[in-house]
């Protein structure tokens, strides 16, 4: 026996088809394939966050939960604290969710979990890690949700939870606010979670289909797309009585002291510095679109995220490779063949990084 297949056995069978998450090589000169924010703080915001840190007390274990920024997310977002789950990251809200959600249906061997394909890869992984049965349901041809096909695998699978993640990654579009509602209306025994991450750079809020839905809709918010990726704060809202039972198997200290008082300045008096950030990006991502546009053979979907989706002409992975060599690396999709095959998702950088981009992209193609 050797030691790779000592514990075969006692794991999980679902690990053997999984790999570890491996971003893109770090290094690169120009990162446009992790959805971050390209804009660093100014010197006088870090100034004010340094300043912030320094009174933290490392020497305690943190707020377990994180009470201020959980009362500061609340009053944000008219909601009770009561009803936030925060993590590290929304990632691990996820999982939180996942390992909570973990007994099956009556006569059914496992929980299902549904989500639109393509969208944000951790939705199957979670699921699987937790030994759950990922349902990806293709999305139709304009990227939106294909409403008949949802309700059917609703129907089929019984799912335990849903995540639409709107504006969606990658596609970046908004899915039309008619068919969430269909999906919500379709899926009463339920958990739809409106996945919020890119929320800001559409100025689309989930809120509404929240509140009328206050027993199995809830909403998926991080500061990763906003600037502050490194820190790794997420937070579900979720019905108050599920949030008591979630918040059962988060870890006692999961949200580290640093995080929550950089999380707490970023909502509160470092706001208008994010904000601006979020304008800047919205800005270029109009003018990368229209410029991506008008190379031959490009095609630019329509996006309300900070990423472009974008269908190269060709081979996409030798439009990839042809990039990275410039050093300048994105999302590509050539893996997933079929229709994602000759797509990349390309983060909105800065004015200087796009403009790199822009002068690289024709030869490249
Ligand atoms: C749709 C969506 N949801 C959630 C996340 C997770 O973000 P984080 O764990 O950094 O909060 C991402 C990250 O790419 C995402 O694209």
């Amino acid at each position: 026996m050797t030691d790779d297949t000592r514990f075969a056995p006692l794991l999980r069978p679902e690990l053997a088809a999984l790999h570890a998450y491996a971003p893109a090589k770090a290094g690169a000169a120009i990162r446009l394939d992790a959805n971050e924010s390209p804009h660093a703080l100014p010197a006088e915001a870090r100034a004010r966050l340094g300043a912030a840190l320094a009174e933290t007390a490392l020497h305690r274990y943190p707020d377990v939960r994180a009470t201020a920024l959980r009362e500061q997310i609340a009053a944000r977002e008219n909601v009770h604290p009561d009803q936030i789950v925060l993590g590290c990251g929304s990632d691990e809200v996820i999982a939180l969710i996942l390992t909570a959600f973990s007994r099956p249906r009556a006569g059914r061997a496992k929980v299902s979990v549904l989500f639109p394909d393509p969208s944000f890869v951790m939705f199957r992984l979670s699921a699987l890690a937790q030994g759950h049965s990922p349902v990806p349901v293709a999305l139709d041809e304009a990227w939106d949700l294909d409403v008949p096909a949802m309700t059917d695998a609703i129907a089929h699978h019984a799912p335990h939870a849903i995540f639409l993640p709107s504006p969606n990654n990658p596609t970046g579009n908004l899915f039309a606010r008619d068919r969430i509602a269909a999906v919500i209306a379709a899926a009463p025994d339920a958990l739809v979670v409106l996945d919020e991450a890119y929320g800001p750079f559409s100025g689309v809020r989930y809120d509404a289909e929240m509140s009328s839905n206050p027993h199995h809709v809830a909403r998926l918010q991080t500061l990763s797309k906003l600037g502050l990726a490194a820190a790794r704060v997420g937070w579900a809202i979720l019905p108050r009585a599920l949030a008591r039972e979630v918040d059962k198997v988060r870890q006692p200290y999961n949200l580290n002291a640093l995080s929550q008082t950089a999380a707490s300045l970023c909502l509160g008096e470092l706001a208008p510095f994010f904000d601006e950030a979020v304008r800047a990006i919205v800005a270029e991502r109009a003018r990368l679109a229209a410029a991506m546009a008008a190379m031959p053979g490009v095609t630019v979907s329509p996006s309300a995220a900070n990423f472009l989706w974008v269908e190269v002409p060709g081979d996409g992975a030798e439009v990839y490779r042809r990039l990275v060599a410039k050093g300048i690396v994105v999302r590509s999709f050539h893996a997933s063949g079929g229709r994602l095959a000759n797509r990349l998702r390309i983060t909105v950088g800065t004015a200087e990084e796009n403009d790199a981009l822009l002068s690289a992209l024709p030869a490249c193609l």
